[in-house]
């Protein structure tokens, strides 16, 4: 089998996101952009280098020690920044895979498939290009009388007939190794823009005779490249989107999809209910049968349980909540793990928070957390025990098994009052 190598380009300026965030660093749900571009080129070859620029240093943290970076010195377009990458490839025989950095949304069966099209046409170039209903800012695919490819023009070099063609590269492509790296010094100084651009590659390799292919993505969304906030705003909607019908088709429902936004890797049990308004990042478990929202926030690492419920105007951060444990009004939970059947009642907090470090609150089954209680961590409430509305509970006061605790300071019921 022939080996397979990837090189990301991610060394731009992004000046058209107006940041002094490296772009690559942007978000899309909950996610540097450029980590979904690392995933896919690590899925499909054994080798992969970053090509980095603008604020390399602060890009460079994202990644594992199994990926080589190149830095591009001087910022002068995608052609030049391949060259960057050549000292990683030296005496690689294979195919290399050129993927954009601020190209997020490829999916990796439209790379194999691009992949295997390559192999199959033993092209020195194949590429993966979209019909875009708006082709404006991408370089447009010429073909010659409609059907061989003989250029990719950029926007800025196309005449009024060329930018009327709908069909986009995606910059998506596999090259023979060899072929790239000689065909790059061929590659003359757009002035126009002061850059070498890469596409330039395509017309020397059609008039020297070495065969270009191309194959249409079916889904153009996916060849969406980041260049601006509301690209940005649209790569986030479209995810988002993805993840959503992935858990409608899975059992789980949504009232609303338009307000719902759940992070990419979030798994959700079946027959679980999701209120309008609702928001969970990344990293979160949710079991069978709960339900969620109207408004309610779920942050990194907290897991909800079977047939818990979790209701409006709620912040749940770092926490466990048990099986048919409800919350179901105004609160927050950070750092805290409920037990079984415990209620926590409206307007509930923990301050889990003392100004250096993060507590922990444990709440025991069968717990009944009076309306407007405040739990300073670190702390625990034992099982079945109360707690009176408005009590304050101190830190490390705390509430034995079947006690109940009331007042600001707090302080334990004695023995024989009632339990009102
Ligand atoms: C590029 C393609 C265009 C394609 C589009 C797809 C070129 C000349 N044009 O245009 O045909 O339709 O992508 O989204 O290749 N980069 C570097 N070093 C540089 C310049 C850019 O690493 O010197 C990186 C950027 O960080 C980015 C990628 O290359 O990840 C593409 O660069 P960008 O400036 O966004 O190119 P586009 O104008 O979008
Ligand atoms: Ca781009």
């Amino acid at each position: 089998m022939i080996q397979t190598g990837s090189i990301i380009l991610a060394a731009g300026k992004g000046t058209r996101m107006k940041s002094e965030m490296p772009k690559v660093l942007h978000h899309v749900c909950g996610q540097a952009m450029i980590n979904y571009v690392v995933d896919s080129a690590k899925a499909v070859s054994s080798k992969v280098c970053i090509v980095l620029g603008h604020g390399h240093r602060l890009v460079e943290q994202n990644f594992e020690s199994d990926i080589d970076i190149a830095i591009q010195t001087k910022l002068l377009g995608t052609a030049d920044a391949i060259k960057s990458a050549r000292s990683c490839f030296k005496g690689f025989k294979g195919n290399i895979l050129v993927l954009c950095g601020d190209v997020p949304l490829l999916k990796a069966t439209s790379i194999r498939k691009l992949l295997t099209v390559h192999r199959r046409s033993k092209s020195s170039c194949t590429f993966l290009s979209a019909e875009l209903e708006n082709p404006c800012g991408y370089g447009r695919v010429i073909r010659k009388d409609g059907n061989n490819v003989i250029a990719i023009r950029e926007e800025k070099d196309a005449t009024l007939k060329e930018k009327a063609i709908c069909e986009i590269n995606t910059g998506l492509y596999c090259f023979r190794a060899q072929d790239l790296f000689d065909g790059l010094d061929k590659i003359k100084l757009n002035k126009k823009k002061n850059e070498y651009y890469l596409t330039d590659i395509i017309s020397i390799f059609v008039e020297e005779k070495k065969s270009v292919c191309v194959v249409k993505l079916d889904n153009p969304i996916e060849g969406l490249g980041i260049n601006t906030r509301k690209d940005l705003a649209e790569a986030n909607r479209i995810l988002n989107k993805r993840t959503l019908d992935r858990l409608m088709d899975q059992g789980v429902a949504i009232i609303d999809p338009g307000t719902t936004y759940i992070g990419t890797n979030v798994k959700v049990g079946q027959d679980t209910i999701i209120f309008p308004f609702t928001f969970i990042e990344n990293d979160v478990m949710i079991g069978k049968r709960c339900k969620l929202g109207p408004f309610c926030h779920i942050r990194p690492k907290t897991r909800i349980k079977d047939e818990a419920q979790v209701g409006n105007f709620t912040e749940v951060s770092r926490s466990t909540i048990g099986e048919k444990s409800l919350m179901k009004h105004f609160g927050f939970l950070g750092d805290a793990s409920v037990g079984r059947k415990a209620n926590i009642g409206a307007g509930v907090v923990t301050a889990n928070y003392d100004g250096k470090n993060k507590n922990k609150t444990i709440i025991g089954d069968e717990a009944f957390i009076g309306s407007d209680s405040i739990l300073v961590a670190p702390v625990k409430v034992g099982k079945k025990s109360m707690t009176g509305a408005g009590c304050v509970v101190p830190r490390q006061r705390n509430i034995p098994n079947g006690k109940t605790m009331v007042g600001v300071p707090g302080r334990i019921k004695p023995k024989g009052k009632s339990n009102e």
